[in-house]
């Protein structure tokens, strides 16, 4: 007679998994990062304006995911929220866009295009490192190796099962802490 090993029952499964996760957890110290749900495109832009209340001067902020994840709709946001009336386009093709709003300069890029690590010399893109700029940079994955330290990384993702977006944010200095409190301020009000 063969013996047939039947699974566990979903009850027992769920929890066998939840006694695995919390042991992971408890081995790498990781802490979950709440994430938060932007129904839609204007709530990515409150993000946005709510970033925009923290920005100083000397300032990065990444900004991940994967295309029309909403990254540029944030950095819109941002900028409206600071008064800019001008067009605010995706600089996928020109690299980087400039803006000059109230003393300091917005450095908006997009390396999604970006392949060869020579074109950082020759575009002189560490000189717009400043002490009097804001830099934003879409796809901070294609130059990993050659940005200063982000303050703060937000990261969106879009779910197959909801139209809307969730965002992460991964504060990395106390400006950075700054941005992740005020824009949680606004999402958790
Ligand atoms: N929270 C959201 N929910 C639904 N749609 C959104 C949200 N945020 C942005 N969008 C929409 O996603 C599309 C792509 O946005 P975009 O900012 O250009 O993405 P990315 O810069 O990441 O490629 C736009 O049509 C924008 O209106
Ligand atoms: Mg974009």
């Amino acid at each position: 007679m063969s013996r047939v090993t039947h699974p566990p029952p979903i009850a027992a499964r769920l929890q066998l998994f939840a006694g695995a996760s919390a042991a992971i957890s408890e081995t790498f110290r990781i802490s979950p990062m709440p994430a938060f749900y932007l129904p839609d495109h204007a709530a990515t832009e409150r993000v946005g304006a709510a970033l925009a209340s923290t920005l100083g001067g000397g300032m990065l902020v990444t900004l991940r995911g994967e295309l029309a994840a909403g990254k540029t709709t944030l950095v819109r946001g941002m900028l409206r929220a600071l008064g800019w009336i001008g067009s605010v386009k995706s600089p996928t093709y020109t690299l980087v866009e400039h803006y000059f709003i109230s003393r300091l300069y917005f450095y908006h890029f997009d390396f999604y295009r970006f392949a060869d690590s020579e074109e950082w010399e020759t575009a002189g893109f560490a000189d717009y490192f400043r002490d009097d700029a804001v830099c934003l940079v879409e796809w901070p994955e294609h130059v990993s190796s050659l940005l200063p330290e982000a303050d703060v990384e937000l990261v969106l993702a879009h779910r197959a099962s909801h139209a809307g977006r969730d965002l992460s944010i991964h504060p990395a200095t106390p400006a950075g802490e700054r941005c992740r409190s005020a824009i949680a301020a606004v999402l958790e009000t």
